[in-house]
């Protein structure tokens, strides 16, 4: 929630100042001991092109040795579709070869491996609500700010390219934190915390700025684009029922806020 680039590093990455949630929204992996290697999928097709899941594999047998194993993943969460849905999925990879074969790896030894397969991974390691600074990989918990709230989390499809949409936003570091933002009453959030990502992906695509009016019109108390998008979030005080867009989605999902 909120999501500054502050500017772009020497590295080539962007500084970033963001506010991550885990929300309960899964794919299923299973990873068993087998003869040899072997990956396969079902659910939503996933391009040929890479993989992060085997990427993770490979990663972990850098520093750990793993014999082979057959990883089998249910894929719900879209691609491409700024929910960092591929990086949970590599993220959850390390964390179960961790259990099985390095019990003894700490959570921030796991924590730093993953910061090379993704900025966002570190985040899907530990979860909760963090402060996420750095390239994204920084991460600072804090106390949940919202409970008891619906989410409701909607994609029509559209697949952005995160480099693509680094490159075209102008960077600003001369703003309140997000933090500092979340501190204000909600009723103030749709004024003053924004996604950076939005004012370029919505030229380009105005349909999701249509989908997040429709996420206001019906009810939301805040609503934005996810990371590089486009999946849209809305907040909701109620369970929001019989919503109504008018654009097909590809994915929905409306899931509570519950205090942990
Ligand atoms: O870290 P990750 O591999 O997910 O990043 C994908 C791409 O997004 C990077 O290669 C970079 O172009 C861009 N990026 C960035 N600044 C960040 C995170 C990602 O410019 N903080």
């Amino acid at each position: 929630m909120g999501l500054h680039v502050l500017f772009k590093r020497s590295d080539g990455y962007h500084e970033l100042d963001t506010v991550m949630i885990e929300l309960p929204i899964f794919d299923a992996l299973e990873i068993t001991p087998s003869a040899v290697d072997s990956f396969t999928s079902s659910g939503l097709t996933i391009p040929g092109e890479g993989n992060l899941c085997v990427d993770a594999l490979q990663l972990f047998r850098q520093s750990i040795p793993v014999p082979p194993v057959q990883m089998h993943l249910v894929k719900k969460i879209p691609m491409g579709g700024g929910m960092g849905g591929g990086s949970s999925d590599a993220s959850f990879v390390l964390k179960n070869l961790a259990m099985q074969f390095a019990p003894d790896l700490s959570s921030t030894q796991l924590e730093e491996i993953s910061a090379q397969l993704g900025s966002d991974c570190p985040f899907f390691i530990r979860g909760g609500w963090q402060v996420c600074g750095g390239r994204g990989e920084l991460l600072t918990p804090i106390e949940p700010i919202l409970e008891n709230c619906w989410v409701v989390v909607i994609n029509c499809g559209i697949h952005i390219s995160t480099p693509s949409a680094f490159q075209e936003l102008v960077p600003d570091a001369s703003r309140k934190s997000v933090f500092e933002i979340l501190q204000m009453p909600v009723s103030d959030w749709k004024a003053h915390l924004v996604n950076d990502f939005e004012t370029t992906v919505f030229q380009k695509y105005p349909v999701l700025k249509e989908l997040k009016e429709a996420l206001y019109t019906q009810g939301a108390f805040y609503a934005a684009m996810s990371g590089s998008g486009s999946t849209l979030f809305g907040l909701f005080q109620e369970e929001p029922k019989a919503l109504h867009f008018e654009t097909t989605l590809e994915f929905s999902k409306v899931v509570q806020l519950v205090k942990t």
